[in-house]
């Protein structure tokens, strides 16, 4: 990755580059959901479904967890659910937390295996238990015992991309979790070796596919879906599910299990999720964050904002370590602003595009917006 430049200015050009246009977008009258983008306009579906069972007459936990649902169950986003990118033994381990606003309940699972919506199950878990979190086996058995059927979820997509990361290691540069270098690439000849080995055993993997693979192989991805909704009433619910990490060890568990941290929302002020790299976002509690800068009064862009100058804090706004993270914020107040906010203004940059969130207000087209941003990547 090549190292990149930032200037003052940049950076309170970045916060502030939309706010005359996204002031006036960002307040909807409800019903209004906010999702995360994903790729495949995850983000897009998820807050139309999700509109759709509001407009219904659904509950607003409901509407959130059947649009993730698209997500978890479509194999094309890797990020979330199945075809999910496996942990370092190539299973899957999924995370999710869910907040009901007007029963003011909450519930979570963290490293379920074999469970294609585990949204889904964290929902049971506040619904049918006295626990808020169940884990790992435990989950799982609470899940077949409340009637879910396991499956396979490493997807051959997935497991291409697992296989190209097991041989990236091969190289003592490279990436491994069990030491530093997360950002050594190994060398254009070790890739080349790697990707032609790859396709020896794959010949029907595509070119995309093998890129995406190595891209993926040194720098894991985070991915993740979040998503809130308000309805006319003025209640509101959240959910964040999650495959995590890639090549994590397995039993690692990110931010979006954690309730309060990956998910936040209070039924008073409003609710706030995020995406990325999850150990960053645990360090400054950011979704709860988010609602109480909210609870103070905040506007959710600024709210997000704070709560990412809390983790370029923690690095002592040091941007060339912060460059190796990617996080995003997504906030939606009780009357209906929303916001969302990532700490860089791409992923890469190599990226096609900039940081976006998804959006449904009612009457309107679900639709991307660009999100606020922090800091501004420059080659
Ligand atoms: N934000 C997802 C994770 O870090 O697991």
């Amino acid at each position: 990755m090549k190292i990149m430049t930032f200037t003052r200015r940049a950076a309170i050009l970045g916060a502030a580059a939309l706010p005359m246009v996204r002031r006036a977008a960002a307040q909807a009258r409800p019903p209004v959901v906010v999702s995360s983008a994903n790729r495949n306009n995850g983000g897009v579906n998820c807050c139309a479904k999700a509109m759709e069972i509001m407009k219904a007459g659904g509950d607003t936990l409901d509407a959130v967890i059947a649009g993730v649902n698209i997500v978890e169950l479509d194999p094309r986003d890797n990020s979330v659910g199945y075809g999910g990118l496996p942990n370092e033994d190539g299973v899957v381990e999924l995370d999710s937390s869910c907040m009901h606003g007007p029963s003011r309940r909450g519930g979570a699972v963290g490293a379920l295996r074999n469970i294609k919506t585990p949204s889904k199950v964290a929902r049971i878990v506040m619904e049918q238990t006295d626990h808020m979190m169940l884990v790992g086996e435990g989950a799982l058995r609470f899940a077949k015992d409340m009637g879910f059927q396991e499956d396979n979820l490493l997807t051959e997509e997935s497991r291409i991309q697992w296989l190209t990361w097991k041989k990236s290691l091969r190289d003592p540069a490279g990436h491994t979790n069990w030491g530093p270098g997360l950002d050594a690439p190994p060398s254009e000849q070790r890739k080349a070796a790697v990707l032609r080995e790859i396709k020896e055993m794959f010949p029907q993997a595509s070119d995309e596919l093998l890129a995406e693979a190595w891209e993926n192989a040194i720098h894991p991805p985070h991915g993740t879906i979040n998503c809130i909704a308000l309805n006319e009433k003025g209640e509101m619910s959240a959910v964040t599910t999650t495959s995590g990490l890639a090549w994590k060890i397995p039993g690692r568990v990110g931010d979006s299990p954690i309730i309060g941290g990956g998910l936040w929302l209070d039924q008073d002020v409003g609710g706030a999720g995020s995406t990325g790299r999850g150990e960053e976002n645990l360090r400054v509690c950011g979704a709860h964050t988010v609602v109480e800068n909210m609870r103070r009064g905040m506007a959710p862009k600024d709210a997000c904002l704070d709560a990412l100058k809390r983790v370029s804090r923690n690095f002592n706004d040091d941007l060339k370590r912060l460059a190796a993270i990617d996080l995003n914020f997504y906030a939606l107040r009780k009357d209906g602003e929303y916001a969302g906010a990532a700490l860089w203004n791409k992923a890469s940059v190599n990226a096609a595009r900039g940081a976006q969130f998804a959006v449904c207000e009612g009457g309107r087209e679900s639709r991307q917006e660009n999100s606020v941003y922090l800091y501004e990547r420059k080659i």
